[in-house]
């Protein structure tokens, strides 16, 4: 089957999954994602199917639309493994998508120049406007709220506090994750677009921050 079907399919496949998520892994989301993997791609000279693939699908395994992780990647093999003969391709896909998912800690770097452009798009679209948005989303989704003064950010690389929601706000989450992206790219592009994006966040705090304290004295 040629790649522009296998794509098609794929994005059926990647809609009807997470169609109606609104915590942030919608199917725009992973269309973002692929459109910025696929500019990087051209400019670091990666495999655009590769990265097309595996931008598609690397939220359908997520561990918070799935009973489990493992059942979520099994998930994604058995669909590539339907429409791909090239086991090499396979394995490649899955193991950008098993290593792109960000919890407490980080993962392991990425190793091949495919994987480290998928997840720069897939950190791009944390960030900036588009970023805030989503931040904002998925914590009302998960009853935090969006602001306490009286509440520090906590330190994200403890796992069990990066994933237990009820505590932290969404402001806190700029702290712990989004601001630290900008130093996580992979690539030279990558970098590149993440400055905008992270200069229009630390704008936003700025306003944030002024409006919160207007009447203060
Ligand atoms: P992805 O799977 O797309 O890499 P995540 O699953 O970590 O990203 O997060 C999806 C979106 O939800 C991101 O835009 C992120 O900012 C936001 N998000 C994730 N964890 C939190 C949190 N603890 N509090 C607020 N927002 C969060
Ligand atoms: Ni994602």
């Amino acid at each position: 089957m040629d790649h522009k079907l296998i794509i098609s399919r794929t994005e059926n496949f990647v809609k009807e999954q997470l169609g109606k998520d609104t915590t942030g892994h919608d199917w725009w989301h992973s269309d973002r994602v692929r459109n910025t993997a696929c500019a990087i791609a051209e400019i670091e000279h990666a495999d655009p199917f590769i990265c097309t693939m595996a931008a598609l699908l690397h939220d359908v395994a997520d561990e918070k639309l799935n009973p489990s992780k493992e059942e979520g990647l099994r998930k994604v093999h058995t669909w590539l493994a339907t429409y791909l003969t090239d086991q090499e391709q396979i394995r490649h896909i899955m193991m950008i998508i098993e290593t792109m998912s960000y919890s407490g800690g980080g993962g392991e770097p990425m190793s091949t120049v495919e994987g480290q452009v998928v997840q720069d798009a897939d950190r791009l679209d944390a960030i900036g406007a588009i970023g805030i948005a989503r931040v904002f989303a998925f914590s009302g989704a998960k009853d935090r709220p969006i602001y306490d003064p009286e509440l520090p950010p906590r330190d994200e690389s403890l796992k069990e506090e990066y994933r237990d929601y009820s505590k932290g706000t969404a402001i806190n989450h700029f702290y712990e994750k989004l601001l630290k992206l900008k130093t996580l790219m992979n690539t030279t592009y990558g970098r590149q677009l993440a400055e905008e994006r992270h200069e229009f966040m630390l704008t936003y705090l700025d306003q944030f921050y002024k409006e919160w304290n207007q009447g203060d004295k």
